[in-house]
């Protein structure tokens, strides 16, 4: 059944476990994510990118209802999620898409800038119910916050969450988005650190660059929401590229069946690993 993300947060952290967010961008990989998701027997959390929106023509509606209609015939609880928002327009269709969560990205923008954006958004989510995740990790230079080397303060992070009433914060703590081995270092004391000085849930974003232990070590530490995508491109397109080595292969079928069941098979599997993790 559809649910909202806050209650998956909640029921996640209370257990000190990780909620895997996954990313949608198309039907088959909302159907593979959730095929995954009931094989492991845990909850999940379908997201939909701006990136993803701009691919559907820049509508969300038809690529949020097929989410939403995936999500509904579940046998597990499964939430929908506005992920990487930048566009304003785009934050404000959230609602009326189905949508029970929004990770607003003003993380390019100056600190004081990022505050009153982020702000701004989460009286905008919060007047409909909406759960909003954030971003801080800008440290200095032109990186982007999950750059690598790029690290989130705790005492700027607590003055954050503070000043913008946000419901989570994505942190940058070693990982880095799109990589496609999973060979980044997180710094597991400063997630400690960051759950200690922060009230709110902490989301951990390019977690397909995370080895296992490395990210059954941030969910003990602190991390509830885990952001998870590349890995299932990697796996989807290495199952349509093993098909279509025969050229007579016409059916889109044929190849997108073997990638949907790719997609829930790491799917399974990560979600395996992050409702395992003993807390400390
Ligand atoms: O918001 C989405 C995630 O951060 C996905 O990152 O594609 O590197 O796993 P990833
Ligand atoms: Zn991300």
């Amino acid at each position: 059944p559809l649910v909202t993300t806050q209650t998956l947060i909640d029921d996640a952290r209370a257990q000190r476990i990780g909620v895997g967010a996954f990313n949608v961008i198309t039907l088959e990989h909302a159907e593979g994510i959730v095929a995954g998701a009931e094989q492991a027997g845990a909850p999940v959390i379908l997201q939909i990118s701006e990136n993803a929106v701009k691919f559907h023509g820049g509508r969300l509606a038809p690529i949020a209802a097929a989410a939403a209609a995936v999500a509904a015939q579940a046998a597990v609880p499964v939430s929908l999620h506005l992920d990487h928002v930048e566009d304003t327009a785009l934050l404000h269709q959230a609602a009326d898409a189905g949508m029970s969560s929004v990770m607003f990205d003003a993380s390019h923008l100056d600190y004081e800038d990022n505050v009153a954006a982020t702000r701004a958004a989460a009286e905008w989510a919060h007047e409909r119910g909406l759960h909003l995740e954030a971003e801080l990790g800008k440290v200095g230079g032109k990186d982007g916050a999950h750059a690598p080397g790029v690290r989130t303060d705790p005492g700027e992070a607590a003055a954050f969450v503070a000043a913008t009433g946000v419901d989570s914060l994505a942190v940058a703590v070693g990982s880095s988005h799109a990589m496609t081995t999973r060979t980044a270092r997180l710094d597991h004391e400063l997630i400690a650190r960051l759950r200690d000085a922060v009230p709110v849930p902490l989301v951990l974003h390019g977690s397909s660059g995370v080895a296992d232990a490395e990210l059954r070590g941030a969910v003990a530490a602190g991390i509830v929401k885990v952001n998870i995508g590349t890995i299932l491109n990697v796996a989807f397109t290495g199952a349509v590229r093993a098909t279509l080595t025969d050229p007579k292969l016409v059916d889109p079928r044929k190849y997108l069946a073997p990638a949907r069941t790719e997609i829930a098979a790491v799917v399974q599997r990560m979600l395996g690993l992050l409702n395992t993790v003993d807390g400390p």
